[in-house]
């Protein structure tokens, strides 16, 4: 299973991405979690102190890494084909509840104009990841889709807008909405995070059917995830008794079976 995430800044993207990939690796899968926000922090999430997740360094910024997949030797020519199964293999990270993480780093779109070889890497890789390979894996995204291009987004089963009860986080993942099934992107749906009682419940769901968006589950607002976050923990230490968690458990439930 292949799901992306998304949704306006702060809104609990990788919170979502991390339990969904916390979910699928107690669940057995083996599960890759790919950071594609241009300002990475899911490795925290999963449970990397700040000095091994300082350590890592995003596969766009990895001259090295970049230079030996794509250099000709001549400057300004470079390579369009080399292989990536090999980067997954040297360059995902172990998380300590069994997740692999590759931190993409900045990832531009087909239309921005660039063509520099540290984006053909890091396209090549998100397409191999969702495309190719069998394990789960679960992309958390800045806000958009615009730089999933169409060949790799027709693959994603699933795309997940997260929203807050505010006007907003619902205008931009309305908005967000509306590029992903524009890309191809088969299902695509709403995930309210963050609500603390049934008034912000029925503000997100009345949004919902105003616009035709198919909500898929309400998150509720843990003050567990947020008190763990204020103290540098990862929220996924508290799984077993957060709201938020199981909340996203279900979700993981409800993708599952929609995809079988
Ligand atoms: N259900 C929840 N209950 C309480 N706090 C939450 C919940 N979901 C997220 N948070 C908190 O909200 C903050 C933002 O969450 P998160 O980092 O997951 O959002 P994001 O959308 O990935 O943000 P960014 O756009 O900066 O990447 C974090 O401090 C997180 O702990
Ligand atoms: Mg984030």
């Amino acid at each position: 299973m292949k799901v992306a995430v998304s949704g306006k800044g702060g809104v609990g993207k990788t919170l979502v991405s991390a339990g969904l990939a916390y979910a699928l690796a107690r669940k057995g899968f083996k599960t890759i979690a790919i950071d594609a926000d241009p300002s990475p922090n899911l490795a925290l999430t999963l449970g990397l102190s700040p000095e091994e997740s300082r350590r890592i360094v995003p596969i766009s910024e990895n001259k090295a890494l970049i230079e030996s997949k794509t250099g000709t030797g001549y400057s300004g020519v470079y390579r369009l084909t080399f292989t990536v199964d090999d980067i997954v293999r040297d360059y995902s990270v172990r998380t300590p509840f069994n997740v692999n993480l590759i931190v993409m780093g900045t990832i531009r779109s087909p239309g921005s104009g660039c063509t520099c070889p540290a984006n053909a890497v890091v396209r090549s890789l998100l397409h191999h990841l969702v495309v190719e390979r069998d394990e789960a894996v679960i992309v958390d995204m800045e806000a958009g889709v615009e730089h999933v291009g169409r060949g790799t987004a027709q693959h994603v089963d699933h795309m997940i807008v997260v929203v807050n009860a505010n006007l907003k986080s619902l205008e931009i993942g309305r908005h967000i909405h509306d590029l992903a099934v524009k890309a191809g992107m088969r299902r695509v749906s709403v995930v309210a995070n963050k609500i603390e009682n049934e008034t912000q419940q029925a503000v997100v769901e009345s949004y919902a059917l105003e616009h035709g968006l198919k909500i898929l589950n309400v998150i509720p607002y843990d003050a567990k995830i947020a008190e763990a976050e204020l103290r540098g923990e990862t929220p996924l230490k508290y799984a077993s008794e957060s709201t938020a968690m199981k909340a996203i458990e279900t979700l993981c439930e409800r993708l599952l079976m929609e995809n079988a």
